[in-house]
């Protein structure tokens, strides 16, 4: 069932260009982006004053990313709650707010009883979900399906993949009703949607280059991952990759946060990825990677196209293609995630069924 492939990790990355063009297709119609399963009206929409995302770990990390694309690019506020947290620290919920839970599983735990607590305290909740018919499927009053297909490795790619584009056609869906961006950069947003596949794919066929620098890696024994804004978000789903699966400690930090105290641990030779998508951080994002690289540290950049002069702060450069700063994430994460795998190979590890961990975490 492999299909020819070593992994299923291996597959199921190979298969992101498939599923996010299966997640978006059926919600653009012509110039429009329709999400039947959001069951609200227009009118409706425009009185969402707040939303709440509540998910686990990678879900929650695609929250994360969420956050910035609402705020960004529809102005709504977003606050973004680890489900274990939200729970049990008694949400202020307001009218007006919406609560949206993610979840590959739609079993975990955590998120299945932040939902019944959203909806206890009388909230709709809409779920972001990929197993059809399971419980955070049933209980969510709507459901938009991101369809991944089964994802058998535990460490998720392609059910990421997947809801990270759910959350921007949200975003996109709130940003048109709102009127917060223009008709033209609407349509041109829908374009560089569209052209996600075939980057994505671009992305994948460059990984025996990846391979080989991810072999020199194996032997690590801290990694850090810094970026700001969407660029934090992604950090933190590669830091959890690699972790998760290499057994290789690391940790994700706000760029401009190292300063406060992390960067006492870097020491000639750590290897620090840097991931700078955002033109506007450019800069800022520089000045901390010579910051770390003056300390000794190893700087791998993932950035984008045309960002020549990162190459003054780094080791080792990789470069996404051009899309808009909202979507960069579905790019960035393609190389982090090939970096975790071909580490984790390297080092001999069960990619598929990392020690410790299940596929979906039933317990609380
Ligand atoms: C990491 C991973 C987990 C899940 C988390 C939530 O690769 O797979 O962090 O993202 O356990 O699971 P779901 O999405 O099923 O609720």
């Amino acid at each position: 069932e492999k299909a020819g492939y070593e992994h299923f990790m291996l597959k199921e990355m190979y298969e992101q260009p498939k599923t996010v063009a299966d997640t978006l297709s059926p919600r653009i119609k012509g110039n429009d982006i329709v999400i039947e399963e959001l069951g609200m009206s227009d009118a409706e929409l425009l009185s969402i004053k707040k939303i709440h995302i509540v998910a686990c770990g990678s879900a929650y990390h695609a929250g994360v990313t969420g956050k910035y694309v609402l705020e960004g690019l529809a102005r709504i506020p977003v606050e973004v709650d680890l489900a274990s947290e939200f729970r049990y620290r008694n949400p202020i919920l307001e009218d007006g707010a919406m609560v949206v839970v993610i979840s590959q599983s739609g079993e975990t735990a955590d998120t299945l009883a932040a939902l019944r607590e959203s909806k206890k305290r009388g909230f709709k909740v809409l779920g972001i979900v990929n197993v059809v018919g399971s419980s955070i499927a049933r209980e969510s009053d709507n459901v938009m399906y991101t369809w991944a297909g089964p994802e058998i490795a535990v460490a998720t790619t392609k059910a990421y993949s997947a809801q990270l584009i759910a959350l921007y056609l949200l975003a996109m869906k709130f940003a048109r009703v709102k009127h917060t961006v223009t008709e033209t950069e609407f349509s041109d947003m829908l374009g560089d949607l569209a052209r996600l596949p075939d980057q994505i794919e671009l992305l994948l066929n460059n990984k025996n280059r990846i391979q080989r620098f991810a072999n020199r890696y194996i032997a690590a024994k801290d990694v850090f991952f810094i970026g700001r804004g969407i660029d934090y978000a992604i950090s933190m789903e590669g830091s959890l990759k690699l972790k998760e699966i290499s057994y290789i400690h690391s940790e994700a930090y706000a760029a401009g946060e190292l300063k406060h105290g992390t960067i006492s641990l870097i020491e000639e030779g750590t290897l620090v990825a840097s991931v700078s998508t955002q033109p506007a951080l450019y800069k800022k994002t520089i000045s901390n990677m010579v910051e770390v690289k003056s300390r000794g540290a190893f700087v791998l950049a993932v950035t984008c196209e045309g960002n020549r002069e990162i190459e003054k702060a780094s080791d080792y450069v990789i470069y996404i293609p051009q899309t808009n700063p909202f979507f960069t994430n579905s790019l960035a994460i393609i190389p982090l995630q090939l970096f975790s795998y071909y580490v984790a190979v390297g080092k001999g590890c069960d990619v598929d069924k990392p020690r410790n961990l299940a596929k979906s975490v039933t317990v609380e």
